[in-house]
């Protein structure tokens, strides 16, 4: 499974990257506005300096809701570096975008999936990448890992190749749970990641180890 980072932090990014087992990074528009990101010009920068510190996929979102808007922009952003992304909503316009982009050999990535039909329609319009939502339909008490699941075994049985990127992942266990649901790829906050590495076990052996190293050698 293929690990991307969810943020437009540049110190997080560079750190997940320094560990040696980041695949890309994806933003959206409030991951921007958490950085304090201002206007065109400065956001296309960040997609940038993104792109030079990751050798790996940068998803970029569109902001315009309307196919014109939506093709001027994506190919706006996909000329920005070979590395982005282009992250479309799943809505009617997006749809026909994407389908678009795809005939033009841009990679896309189709943002805020909720359902089975709606990963259906983002693989026959041949999106690089479907983004189910898993946290978001946690917090309405519904099932976002069951989700993930359902559209893995979808794409298998016909046969699409759209990558699952599970997104909206909040904490470790999701991770644990899209690797027993075959996601091809989880897109988690720097605190996720991190918290794989955390068993007892280790921290107590590797404790032993070094006290008795210390015993013998002083
Ligand atoms: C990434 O592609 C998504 O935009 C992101 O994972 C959404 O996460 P959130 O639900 O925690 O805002």
């Amino acid at each position: 499974m293929k690990f991307f980072i969810d943020t437009a932090n540049l110190d997080q990014i560079k750190e997940a990257y320094d560990m040696g087992v980041l695949d890309g990074v994806t933003t959206n528009p409030s991951l921007m506005a958490k950085e304090g990101i201002k206007g065109v010009d400065n956001q296309r920068k960040h997609y940038v300096e993104i792109c030079n510190i990751v050798q790996g996929d940068v998803s970029a979102e569109v902001i315009a809701t309307e196919y014109e808007g939506m093709i001027k922009e994506g190919e706006e952003l996909a000329a920005l570096n070979p590395h982005i992304v282009v992250k479309v909503p799943c809505i009617a316009d997006g749809i026909k975008a994407i389908k678009y982009f795809t005939s033009k050999g841009i990679r896309t990535n189709c943002t805020l999936v909720f359902s089975v039909g709606q990963a259906l329609l983002a693989a026959k319009a041949g999106a690089t990448y479907v983004s189910p939502f898993v946290g978001r339909l946690d917090d309405i008490c519904e099932d976002g890992i069951a989700l993930v699941g359902k559209i893995v075994e979808m794409y298998r049985y016909y046969g699409y190749t759209t990558q699952v990127l599970a997104a909206s992942i909040r904490h470790t266990a999701h991770i644990m749970q899209c690797i027993e649901v075959g996601a091809d790829v989880a897109t988690c906050p720097l605190s996720a990641i991190k918290g794989l590495l955390n068993h007892p076990l280790t921290d107590s052996g590797l404790k032993k180890f070094l006290e008795d190293y210390k015993r013998v050698n002083g």
